[in-house]
């Protein structure tokens, strides 16, 4: 092997190991290394319990037909742990499957190909490795898919036996990032069913959508504002974490007041309003760019573009105004435009869409042509219009991840 191609997989490696949220840290190495093999499509499926849930998919086929900035939306599901399927057998028997054409196998294979896929989005998959991802202790952790590897005339052409061995190594590699992240995403979680509700079930689902809405959001105002693609990668990674804790501050609130299943009184409203600030004072320490961040969600998801929203300019330790920022009441002055964080901004929106899509102790939920009215009329009053516009620009995406983290049943 060439040492150009020995020195990029050792930074692909790298890279992979630098991020820490799941989500992005999947998109992430399906990306290296559907490059590294010049495959058209690549997917990903975790293991969860005893089955794979179908969880990320890149298809540049797919994606062409999209019109530009557009992203492929696709269901996930799940497919069992045995021998009937490719990725089930993978799997099952920690073997490599390495196939040359998926709709011309001989039939000793055990398995057969699902061509639902390929029918409901017109596409046509033909060569594909498939390797197990598993980690030290030999444990799967989830199945690696490439698929359509292409010649330099883009022509589809079989993974060679060496190629084997390579996504094999890459397949390790992002086991071990997958275990580390999968362990921040827990302590996170854990955090969180703590705070909110109390109830990891409702608020799990809930936080993940605000999470992957925010990220979402960012990245089409980010491509838009002609932000650099690694430094778009790098801030949706600590984004999507910082999100996911903006009402950690709720920890600190009654149980009264948080589940009670009626409209606060004024009263019960000024102590709720106390999450905000109670949130950011939880990663004072800041010691990484990450709790820098997250307090800066938790402290400024309520501020409002016109200036009418909360807490404004407090320090979250002494709860008074900062200095200068007395207003006639003594009262911190309120934030606005853009003296409220970008993500702050961006949280501010993802947090009202998913609380108005959903329904709470408190309220229905209500019609979506009635909560994008209120989003758009909110523009340039509650939010910053560009955000706004970014929201509007990536809403089919935001509906699918309703989906994807749908709320658990009564
Ligand atoms: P949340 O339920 O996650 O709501 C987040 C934000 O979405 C709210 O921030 C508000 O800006 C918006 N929002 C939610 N529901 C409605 C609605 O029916 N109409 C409109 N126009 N906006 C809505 P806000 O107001 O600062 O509230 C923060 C948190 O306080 C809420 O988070 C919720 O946990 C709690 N809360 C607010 N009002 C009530 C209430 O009347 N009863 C109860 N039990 N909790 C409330
Ligand atoms: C309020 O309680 O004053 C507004 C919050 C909401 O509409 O949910
Ligand atoms: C709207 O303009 O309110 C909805 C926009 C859309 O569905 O894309
Ligand atoms: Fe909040
Ligand atoms: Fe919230």
């Amino acid at each position: 092997m060439d040492i150009e191609k020995v020195e990029l997989i050792a930074q692909v490696s790298l890279d992979i190991n630098e991020l820490k949220d799941l989500d992005i840290l999947l998109e992430r190495i399906l990306t290296h290394v559907r490059r590294f093999f010049h495959a058209d499509a690549g997917s990903i499926y975790l293991k969860q319990e005893d089955k794979l849930k179908f969880s990320h998919t890149q298809n540049d086929t797919l994606q062409e037909r999209l019109e530009p900035g557009k992203k492929l939306v696709y269901n996930t599901f799940n497919v069992p742990i045995n021998n009937d399927s490719i990725a089930g057998y993978v799997a099952k028997n920690k073997k490599v499957v390495n196939i040359t054409d998926v709709y011309k196998m001989d039939s000793s294979k055990p398995f057969t190909f699902g061509s639902d896929f390929d029918r409901l989005s017109d596409y046509r998959t033909c060569s594909m490795l498939t390797v197990p991802m598993t980690n030290q202790r030999g444990e799967v952790l989830g199945v690696m898919q490439m698929i359509n590897a292409q010649d330099d005339q883009g022509h589809i052409i079989p993974f060679s036996n060496s190629d084997e061995a390579l996504v094999q190594h890459f397949a390790a590699n992002a086991a071990l990032a997958l275990e580390r992240a999968q362990m921040t995403r827990d302590i996170i979680m854990r955090m969180i069913s703590m705070a909110e509700l109390r109830d990891p079930k409702e608020t799990g689902a809930h936080v993940n959508r605000v999470a992957a809405y925010s990220v979402e959001i960012y990245e089409a105002w980010a491509v838009k504002k002609g932000i650099a693609e690694d430094e778009i990668e790098r801030q949706k990674d600590i984004l999507r974490m910082a999100a996911m804790l903006h009402d950690v501050g709720k920890v600190a609130i009654s149980d009264m007041i948080l589940k009670k299943p009626a409209r606060l009184t004024s009263d019960e409203y000024e102590m709720m309003k106390c999450h905000s600030y109670l949130g950011a004072r939880l990663f004072r320490n800041a010691r990484s760019e990450f709790d820098d961040m997250a307090a800066e969600v938790a402290l400024t998801h309520h501020d409002k573009w016109n200036g009418k929203g909360y807490p404004g300019h407090i320090d979250p330790l002494t709860e008074k105004s900062i200095p200068g920022f007395e207003g006639p009441d003594g009262k911190p002055v309120p934030k606005k435009g853009e003296e409220i964080p970008l993500f702050g901004r961006i949280v501010a929106v993802a947090d009202v869409y998913d609380a108005l899509c959903s329904r709470r102790s408190y309220k229905k939920a209500w019609s979506e042509e009635r909560v994008l009215e209120e989003i758009r009329n909110c523009s340039g009053t509650h939010f910053d219009p560009e955000v706004v516009e970014a929201f509007f620009s990536c809403l089919d995406v935001l509906r699918s991840i309703v989906k994807r983290y749908p709320d658990e049943p009564d």
